[in-house]
């Protein structure tokens, strides 16, 4: 009878402390703890894909895959901020920890959200740069466009669509779930850049000329 009883007070509390500690994410349902640090270092790797650091997915660190260095992502960590920011400027490490900290919020958001997952509604969800309540079959959702994304104009939207069976509409060879960013870009913003690093390569290409043509006439 006292075993049942302790028994039952621990099943209780495990309901009540324990139960639905999980947030999703476009890969799946975690932990929050786990959930924390793969959404943080899915955060770098759409931020920034051409950076140093790679998410491993079983592991949830962010890697260097030219030589094995490994940090687990974790933006109360000073030290794994340090490292992981070596490799950006300190604007992009400002829109990485946004990001991360967004992707918290939204973990916040879906475990105080009373909807029940029964299969009928597109479940509440963080897709990498933004937070997504439950969806209606059938219709699009809206979010203002995240502020860390470049060239992203804040005061658009961006739109995620809940197909009629109750799914987010899903895309590519991977089939995840796929929300649309593009009106979140300013295009201007983006042909300005790529006009000036065009520039700048055709500027630092005639200023070899003269290194090579000296080069072949003095060899
Ligand atoms: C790996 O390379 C990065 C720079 O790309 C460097 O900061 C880091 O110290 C290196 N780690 C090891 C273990 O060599
Ligand atoms: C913080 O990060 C560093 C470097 O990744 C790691 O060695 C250390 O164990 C972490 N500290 C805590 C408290 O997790
Ligand atoms: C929802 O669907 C999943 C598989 O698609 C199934 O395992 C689960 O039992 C369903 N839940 C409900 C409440 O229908």
């Amino acid at each position: 009878m006292e075993t049942c009883g302790l028994l039952l007070v621990l099943v209780l509390c495990r309901e009540v402390f324990c139960q639905s500690h999980y947030c999703r994410s476009k890969f799946g349902v975690y932990e929050v703890a786990d959930y924390n640090i793969h959404a943080c270092a899915w955060c770098y790797f759409f931020l920034f894909p051409e950076r140093d650091y790679k998410p491993n997915p079983l592991t949830h660190t962010l890697e260097i895959q030219t030589n094995g260095s490994r940090v687990y992502p974790d933006i109360n960590n000073k030290s794994a901020t340090g490292e992981i920011c070596a490799t950006l400027s300190s604007d992009e490490c400002d829109k990485w920890r946004l990001c991360c900290l967004a992707s918290r919020d939204c973990c916040t958001r879906q475990l105080m959200s009373s909807a029940v997952d029964d299969n009928t509604s597109c479940p509440t969800t963080w897709d990498g740069y933004g937070c997504w309540d439950a969806g209606e079959p059938g219709t699009t959702s809206y979010i203002s466009c995240p502020n860390f994304l470049q060239y992203s104009v804040p005061t658009r939207s961006a739109l995620k669509t809940c197909n009629a069976d109750g799914k987010w509409l899903t895309k590519g060879p991977l089939s995840l779930e796929w929300t649309d960013y593009t009106p979140c870009l300013s295009y201007e913003e983006l042909k300005v850049s790529i006009y000036i690093s065009v520039g700048c390569q055709i500027a630092s290409l005639l200023c070899l000329l003269p290194s090579v043509v000296i080069f072949l006439m003095y060899k």
